[in-house]
């Protein structure tokens, strides 16, 4: 296998709670394991803990456990809101205004750190807003990386995936690859599965079944077992 110097990629998803943090991770496992240095970044999250330190955020800190590349927690998430709520809203609550220039300057200052597997999770769908004009599609648009999507896989998913792979082409973004997360048990799982991979314009690099709890390096460790990232690697 072979890779550039600074891949990176971002993470998307078809809803909010789908498993993108999960999937996430799963890749920097997979990447650690195959021998490259990862990193992965959570710009913008809503729904965050007080701390000593400052407010933390549960996707930020997972990233941050299993990245090889150590980075200071403000780096990895630099726009930590404190409600669970649509991050405009969150923002606008806390007195602050979310602009995709702020992410994207923080972005592109995480990422000249010096690693080869990159991931950047985004926050809820493709098109969640970021104010009234902005939508944080706009993000990997502008830091010109491809797309993984990460499909929720439960009724109603065919449609939220189409929609989105559509956003995304629509956008001029690449779709690199996508991922199916079993987020709750579904009837004809298969079936569905199939069709999204005939359906959806790029590779599928697995299948992460529902899983049993655990923490989070547990978790990805085991769904890294369903994945594969050759593809990922090789679209490059
Ligand atoms: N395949 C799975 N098996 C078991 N639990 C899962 C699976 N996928 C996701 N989960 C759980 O579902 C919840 C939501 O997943 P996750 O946090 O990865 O979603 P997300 O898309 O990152 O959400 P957000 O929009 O909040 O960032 C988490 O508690 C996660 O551990
Ligand atoms: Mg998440």
């Amino acid at each position: 296998m072979s890779i550039k110097k600074s891949a990176s990629w971002f993470v998307a998803g078809t809803d909010t709670g789908v498993g993108k943090t999960l999937v996430s991770c799963a890749l920097l496992h997979a990447a650690n394991t195959a021998g490259y240095s990862t990193l992965g970044l959570k710009p913008l999250a809503a729904g965050c803990e007080k701390s000593a330190a400052g407010l933390r955020n549960e996707d930020a800190l997972a990233l941050q456990a299993l990245a090889s590349h150590t980075l200071p927690y403000e780096q990895i998430n630099p726009v930590a809101l404190e409600a669970a709520l649509a991050p405009h809203i969150a923002a606008a609550q806390e007195g602050k205004r979310l602009t995709v220039d702020r992410l994207l300057g923080y972005c592109r200052g995480a990422l000249t750190n010096e690693t080869q597997f990159r991931l950047v999770e985004g926050a809820g769908g493709w098109r969640v807003p970021l104010n009234q004009v902005e939508r944080l599609s706009a993000l990997p648009k502008a830091l010109n990386i491809p797309v993984i999507l990460v499909v929720g896989i439960r009724l109603g998913c065919l449609n939220h995936a189409l929609l989105t792979a559509e956003a995304i082409a629509r956008d001029g973004v690449k779709l690199s690859a996508w991922v199916a997360c079993s987020v709750e048990e579904m009837p004809a799982l298969e079936e569905n599965i199939n069709t999204l991979r005939a359906l959806l314009p790029a590779p599928c690099l697995g299948h992460i079944p529902r899983l049993q709890q655990g923490s989070i390096k547990e978790l990805a460790a085991e769904a890294a077992s369903y994945l594969q990232i050759e593809p990922l690697i090789q679209a490059l």
